[in-house]
């Protein structure tokens, strides 16, 4: 008696792990990447209907902060203001990937009224020791944001990964993350969220960092 009641107790436990093996990565996947992707597919239909958010504030403030003009032409304009809100009022890609961030007599940070560096407004080459911040500029030949795919872009800004293969190579030349980028915080923005970016960042003149001195 004393045993068959364990072994049920194990065959019901057995089954049970069974099962949570078996629903295991289902239950991830339907997580919350699974929730994203419907609400991205959502949000993609209602881009393609009319009137689609307009009233979303950030979009107008994002046309309102852009520090430099943008190129609408063939771009999704809600795509392009909220993608410039996300760049200018939240994500500070500014203060990293813009050599220097502010204009002469425009640093906030001695006290003098904010004014970004428009001439060489993220094009890059900031360095943070060894770690130089990149061009996100659009490509003059290829037209792309830091030359590269919204695939590309999207996976980079979800997984760090540095295919670039410039050293120093961090933790391994086999597994080369982007350092100081704080990809781990903007992993967690939405798919339409980036694509915003990657729209904003397509709109924007080209630039170079200045020469070195
Ligand atoms: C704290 C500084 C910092 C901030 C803020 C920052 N970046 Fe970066 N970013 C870097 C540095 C440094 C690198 C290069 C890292 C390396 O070489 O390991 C980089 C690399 C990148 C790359 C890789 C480019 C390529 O060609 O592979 C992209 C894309 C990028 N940043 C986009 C952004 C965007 C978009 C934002 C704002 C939403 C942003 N970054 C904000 C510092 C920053």
């Amino acid at each position: 008696m004393k045993w068959s009641m364990s072994s049920r107790f194990l065959a019901v436990g057995c089954a049970a792990l069974l099962v949570s093996i078996a629903a295991g990565p289902r239950l991830l996947a339907d997580g919350a990447n699974g929730d994203d992707r419907k609400q991205d597919r959502k949000e993609d239909r209602d881009d393609r209907g009319q009137g689609h958010d307009n009233d979303d504030p950030r979009i107008k403030r994002g046309f309102d902060i852009s520090p430099v003009p943008l190129n609408l032409r063939g771009r999704n304009r809600e795509l392009v203001g909220l993608g410039s809100y996300l760049v200018n009022a939240v994500g500070g890609c500014n203060d990293c990937h813009t050599s220097p961030a502010y204009a002469p007599g425009g640093n906030p940070h001695l006290g003098e009224p904010t004014v970004v560096n428009a001439t060489n407004y993220l094009a890059g080459g900031q360095a943070f020791g060894p770690f130089i911040s990149r061009n996100l500029t659009p490509d003059p030949t290829s037209r792309r944001p830091a030359n590269l795919t919204l695939d590309e872009f999207i996976t980079i800004m979800r997984t760090g990964i540095d295919d670039d293969a410039v050293p120093p190579n961090v933790p391994s030349a086999s597994n080369d993350l982007l350092q100081v980028m704080p990809w781990p915080v903007y992993q967690n923005m939405t798919t339409r969220e980036l694509r915003a970016i990657y729209e904003y960042l397509s709109a924007i003149p080209h630039a170079e960092p200045p020469a070195a001195p």
